[in-house]
């Protein structure tokens, strides 16, 4: 359980910088240049026969679509705290795990409150977290069923968002813009996050049966598909969104597109698959090798 200790101790002093500081608003992003590098397609042919109208739609719509994938790995992971509180003995684990979960909560508050704050110029219409509630009732039962189920995905995504502040880094330069902002405060605790959900799914999973060690790494697959479909959807609807005269055919195919070139051409997950793939090489968690897909 030392797991445990050190990050309650790391946490005491991790909450005071989202209890202080004012809303980090979103107002200022159209002040600065809009990075080829953030747009989805950059770097590809079809990239630069897109008007101006359509890659700056593109530009927004993907920040929006992080934004809102950060919040609902973030809403998972509270109710998956809330389900372990409920479910299993208080002991320094859960004590811990609470305290994690407060700190996704400020998160989850920080990057819904830029999203608003932005309502009056772009992002007219929610991708992911406002929307697909039968999805979000399938999460729910998920974790009511195996709370275990969200950890190792949840670490992946913040593995990601620590890859993707330091792209925001190489995107923006000097420039200190409110999403970087946002992004590098999330950043400060996440780092020790990924750490956290690896120990504290061991330290549980370590003492099951085989048979419910297999019921854990079931729920966590079942998890990951149930994941990929709302990653699709907000991809539907991010080329709707930018693409919206072209026809639905073509908006089918532009959103394969996208989910390929995400993959294989955007760094932030490129480098995420990377390093993904290292932790799961020095088998962090317990049955990390059923999961080595996860870093393709
Ligand atoms: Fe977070
Ligand atoms: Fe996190």
């Amino acid at each position: 359980m030392d797991f445990a200790v050190t990050y309650l101790m790391h946490q005491k002093n991790a909450l005071q910088k989202w209890r202080e500081a004012a809303v980090i608003a979103s107002s200022d992003l159209r002040e600065f240049e809009r990075p080829d590098d953030l747009t989805p397609f950059s770097g590809t042919h079809f990239y630069q026969q897109l008007s101006e109208t359509e890659k700056t739609k593109l530009y927004d719509g993907f920040l929006q679509m992080t934004a809102e994938a950060f919040i609902v790995f973030e809403q998972m992971l509270l109710k998956s705290n809330q389900v372990i509180q409920k479910k299993y003995k208080r002991d320094l684990r859960t004590q811990a795990m609470k305290a994690f979960a407060l700190e996704e909560f400020y998160h989850l508050r920080a990057y819904r409150q830029f999203l608003n704050e932005s309502r009056t110029g772009f992002w007219p219409e929610s991708l992911i977290s406002r929307q697909s509630h039968g999805l979000k009732f399938i999460y729910a039962w998920l974790l009511e069923m195996e709370p275990l189920c969200i950890l190792i995905p949840g670490a992946k995504s913040e593995v990601f968002s620590l890859q993707y502040t330091k792209y925001l880094r190489k995107c923006f330069g000097t420039q200190s813009t409110s999403w970087s902002e946002l992004n590098i405060k999330h950043a400060m605790d996440e780092v020790h996050h990924v750490g956290f959900d690896f120990n504290f799914f061991n330290s549980y999973v370590s003492s099951m049966s085989l048979v419910f060690k297999i019921r854990v790494w079931l729920f966590t697959f079942i998890m990951i598909v149930a994941i990929q479909f709302i990653v699709l959807i907000s991809g539907v609807r991010l080329m709707r969104l930018s693409f919206g005269d072209r026809s639905i055919v073509s908006r089918y195919a532009l959103t394969f597109r996208f989910f390929q070139w995400a993959v294989n051409r955007f760094e932030p997950y490129r480098l995420a698959k990377i390093q993904f793939g290292t932790f799961l090489g020095r088998r962090p968690f317990i049955g990390s090798k059923f999961f080595r897909f996860m870093a393709w």
